[in-house]
């Protein structure tokens, strides 16, 4: 078990889509281990493949941060069965910090994928675990929440981030 570094916007693999899964076996599993732990020391409700540099369609969410391990899901070539409705609310990403916005998100999901064993897990979700599931399936694509603002605050946003990719994150 490893925590690994959180890779930050302007990253390539954070803006391209992640492949399917082939075959869940011991690295994809090790690969979850390690999405979890990196989302608690984060700490995060939330992380996909492609924040860690792995471009895989892979995510994990916990509304709980660790608190309560029932809530402690890992899917493996997630996809929408269902999404319905709107909501706005803002949002962070460990990938772009110190910055928010407000996306469109869907107020409910019904979301299928594998989870750690290659069993078919279907879950439904509305607020948080709505966005969340939003979210962290935008990152597989190679979205952002920065993609889904409004055309001027996209814009805007991203005059900015692009500064900050050139200044380079960690300073
Ligand atoms: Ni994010």
């Amino acid at each position: 078990m490893a925590i690994r570094p959180i890779v930050k916007y302007g990253d390539p693999v954070l803006h391209t889509p992640a492949a399917p899964v082939e075959q869940i076996d011991d690295s994809v599993r090790a690969l979850l281990t390690d999405m979890v732990e990196t989302m608690y020391a984060a700490p995060g409700i939330g992380l996909a493949a492609p924040q860690i540099g792995v471009g895989l369609r892979v995510i994990v969410i916990d509304l709980s941060v660790g608190e309560d391990r029932d809530q402690l899901i890992q899917l493996v070539n997630p996809e929408f069965i269902l999404r319905e409705g709107d909501q706005q609310q803002d949002e962070g990403c460990l990938s772009v910090p110190g910055y928010g916005g407000t996306p469109v998100r869907p107020a409910r999901v019904e979301v299928k994928g594998l989870d750690p064993d290659g069993v078919e897990r279907v879950y439904s979700g509305t607020d948080l675990l709505a966005r969340a599931f939003s979210h962290e399936i935008d990152h597989i694509d190679g979205l952002l929440f920065v993609d889904r603002l409004s055309p001027l605050k996209r814009d805007l946003m991203k005059r900015r981030l692009r500064k900050r990719v050139r200044e380079g994150w960690e300073t």
